[in-house]
């Protein structure tokens, strides 16, 4: 997955645009994915997933955090997600299909919230950068 100079750009630009709004988005994502793709919840038993659960609004804080250090780390995702990689892939063994599902309810999300900042441009940076995302959190997942 190579990052363009121009995705790194709007990447950046659009994390930038969300305007502290991604906590919401995060959560928004994770509760999505929960009720659209079902088999996602297996790796959630302990967690409450009704709308506005607790859970869900914390979970989605500290994957929005995540996605803002990868974009801060933009020429290094894979140190700045190193812990994070372990944990998913090797300690909860998280099925590498499952991260495409998130990202697409991230863009569906950040499409419903913000139309107008989800160019075509956006579209296929924000999907890159999730897919890149995507790769170093299942690099060791065997
Ligand atoms: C953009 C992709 C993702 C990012 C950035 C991300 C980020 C994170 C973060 C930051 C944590 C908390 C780690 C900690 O507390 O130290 C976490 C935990 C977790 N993630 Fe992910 N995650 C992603 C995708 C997924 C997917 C697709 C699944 C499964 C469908 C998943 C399942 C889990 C589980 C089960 C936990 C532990 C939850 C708990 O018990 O608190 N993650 N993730």
């Amino acid at each position: 997955m190579v990052l363009t100079a121009e995705d790194k750009k709007l990447i950046q630009q659009t994390w930038g645009k969300l305007g502290g709004a991604e906590e919401e988005i995060g959560a928004e994502s994770l509760w999505r994915m929960f009720h659209s793709y079902p088999p996602t919840k297996t790796y959630f038993p302990h967690f409450d997933l009704g709308k506005g659960s607790a859970q869900v609004k914390a979970h989605g804080k500290k994957v929005a955090a995540a996605l803002v250090e990868a974009a801060n780390h933009i020429d290094d995702i894979a140190g700045a997600l190193s812990k994070l990689s372990d944990l998913h892939a090797q300690k909860l063994r998280v099925d590498p299909v499952n991260f495409k599902l998130l990202g697409q309810c991230f863009l569906v999300v950040v499409a419903s919230h913000h139309p107008a900042l989800l160019t075509p441009e956006v579209h296929a940076s924000l999907d890159k950068f999730l897919c890149a995302v995507g790769t170093v959190l299942t690099a060791k997942y065997r």
